[in-house]
């Protein structure tokens, strides 16, 4: 019986990437909205792979739940000790049923690595029917990287590591970027003959193209056109470097949508996060996780965005906003902080100083200044006055206020939830509303004022305050005297 032909995707996420100095396993670093694991599990996704294997080893349980959350389908198998890239591949293989076709190997820590060139490699390979395929790169600095060692017709002989290679291979600036397309059936049959005969006393998955090519059978060199994109991340210094040019590469991407994005270099937009046409995005802004900034939107300047939707035409000026969503031709901030659950209708205004939190606040209705507004409810066109709380907390539980439409709510006021403001009511400045304001009703809730007259010309007699009052007495007096005059 003819075996299937598969297309199997083996990622090697099981050493530890020590010169991370990192609780955390180096594939599980975040880059601009992935994992740097994440980014590899994405390039390798439109090769759409029967079976997805990623070896962990390192922390595997930390990198198997986050395995469970991005990519559920792929399974992880443990390789307790880093005996080498062949070793995981080896066991890698062991864990999945046998098949002809094709293993394409990625190393976990390459993430720019593009879905294209994956592709592209996996196309050759499979096109000149290669035992073996390497991706490889002309890069300018290659410390530290297996060398791509070739013949006097260029034909790939061998990879050599650098820490195994002579001073004339260390000399040799084409890399290997630990990508690679092998068929299957060969691929295994080599696996059992790796020597740990090398410098770390490992098993090299890279000594599986000397085999093949003193064997005889066909191996190749894909070189990728960006080198950019085979670059490996070992420590924090590494990271930074990946992260701006991926950030570059994104930008430069929305930019040719028609985006707007005024300073480049301070603009972070994260690979998950949507840009469209004619938005504009000023400086120093990130836009983080499934973020959607709409059409002829503008962001920034100063200003984070996570998991934040913001419709056409609205602004959102020097603020924070988390889980929010900002409506049509909304507006927000200067420094505003919108929190999960905060919804803007369109034309709705978010000012200066306020706090939102699970807070729907209708079409054209106004929080201008100073305020927190939480677990709440403003209908449309209202307006509420400058330093209003919405006091939800009673020590133990949250609680609602309701704000009708049309409402005008007078500065520095607390609604005290539960409580209920009508369509059309107003409230005076100051109030404390404990209780339900009926529609269109004025409610006032404060102390009545008590003007004590000659109070200070007595008590504090002879204070700079006593004499201007002095002052302005005798003043009112004369002009009241030159008036009746005057009659
Ligand atoms: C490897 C290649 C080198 C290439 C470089 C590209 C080998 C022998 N060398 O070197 O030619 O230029 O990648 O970045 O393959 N891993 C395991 N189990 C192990 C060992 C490694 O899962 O037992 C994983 C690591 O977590 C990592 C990847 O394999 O994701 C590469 O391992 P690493 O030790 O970084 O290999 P390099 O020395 O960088
Ligand atoms: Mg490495």
């Amino acid at each position: 019986m003819s075996q299937p032909h598969l297309r199997t995707v083996v990622v090697l996420a099981a050493g530890e990437g020590k010169r991370m100095k990192s609780d955390l396993p180096k594939v599980l670093h975040p880059l601009l909205g992935r994992t740097l694991i994440g980014h590899v599990l994405t390039a390798a996704a439109p090769l759409g792979a029967e079976r997805t294997v990623v070896v962990v080893g390192h922390r595997a349980e930390q990198v198997r739940e986050h395995l469970s959350e991005v990519a559920p389908q792929a399974t992880p198998v443990l390789q307790e000790r880093q005996l080498g890239t062949g070793h995981a591949v080896r066991i890698a293989l062991e864990a999945v049923p046998d098949g002809t076709g094709t293993v394409v190997v990625l190393n976990g820590d390459v993430p720019l690595l593009r879905a294209e060139t994956v592709a592209a490699l996996v196309e050759a390979h499979e096109g000149a029917g290669a035992a073996a395929t390497v991706l490889a790169a002309a890069v300018p600095d290659p410390t530290g990287l297996g060398r791509i060692v070739r013949d006097d017709s260029g034909r790939l002989e061998r990879i050599v590591e650098e820490r195994d290679a002579t001073p004339a291979q260390r000399e040799l600036r084409e890399i290997n970027a630990g990508i690679y397309a092998f068929d299957a059936v060969r691929l295994r049959e080599a696996l059992g003959k790796l020597s740990t005969d090398n410098d770390q006393g490992e098993e090299y998955l890279t000594d599986v193209f000397e085999l093949f090519a003193s064997a005889g059978e066909p191996v190749a060199v894909h070189v990728a056109g960006d080198h950019t994109e085979t670059l490996g991340c070992n420590d924090r210094v590494e990271l930074a470097g990946l992260r701006r040019l991926l950030r570059d590469r994104v930008n430069e991407a929305w930019m040719r949508t028609g985006v707007t994005v005024l300073d480049p270099a301070t603009t972070w937009i994260d690979v998950t996060a949507t840009v469209e046409r004619d938005a504009v995005i000023d400086q120093n802004t990130q836009l983080q996780g499934a973020t959607v900034v709409g059409a002829g939107a503008l962001v920034g300047p100063d200003t984070t965005l996570v998991d934040t939707t913001v419709a056409e035409g609205a602004s959102v000026v020097r603020s924070h906003a988390v889980g929010a969503e900002v409506g049509p031709q909304a507006s927000v901030g200067p420094y505003a902080y919108l929190r999960p659950e905060s919804r803007l209708g369109r034309k709705a205004k978010v000012g200066t100083f306020v706090e939102t939190k699970k807070a729907t606040i209708g079409e054209g209705s106004k929080v201008p200044h100073l305020s927190y507004v939480g677990d709440a409810t403003i209908g449309e066109h209202s307006n509420i006055g400058a330093a209003t709380v919405f006091v939800n907390y009673d020590g133990v539980k949250k609680h609602h206020t309701t704000i009708g439409s049309h409402a005008r709510t007078g500065a520095d006021n607390m609604f005290v939830a539960p409580v209920e403001v009508g369509d059309g009511a107003y409230t005076a400045a100051g109030s404390v509303i404990i209780a339900d304001v009926p529609p269109g009703a004025m409610a006032v809730a404060r102390g009545q004022q008590r003007n004590v007259d000659g109070w200070v010309l007595r008590k504090r007699a002879g204070t700079a305050a006593a004499e201007a009052a002095r002052r302005a007495c005798e003043g009112a007096s004369d002009s009241a005297d030159t008036a009746s005059e005057g009659d």
